[in-house]
């Protein structure tokens, strides 16, 4: 399946230091991170490792080309 556009707008997340799972394909209940709902999608979820606390810009979309994070794709979804 294609992914489903969850929002058109990144997720600003203060994230502590640690291993993510960002959702890939827009049906987690527990956006923008992966709860498996991609069971059975084709798709899977990306892991992510962040070193220190940071401050990211999460693709909601679903349309970015670098994965976890946005890229600016949403713009052309906003028209
Ligand atoms: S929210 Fe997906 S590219 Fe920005």
């Amino acid at each position: 399946m294609l992914p489903k556009i969850y929002d058109t707008q990144p997720a600003i997340l203060d994230l502590e230091a640690g291993e993510y799972f960002w959702c890939s394909c827009g049906l987690s209940g527990h956006q923008p991170m992966c709860d498996g709902e991609h069971t059975g999608t084709g798709l899977r979820s990306k892991k992510f490792i962040l070193t220190e606390r940071s401050i990211v810009r999460l693709c909601n979309c679903k349309q970015t080309r670098t994965p976890p994070f946005c890229d600016g794709s949403h713009a052309a979804l906003n028209g």
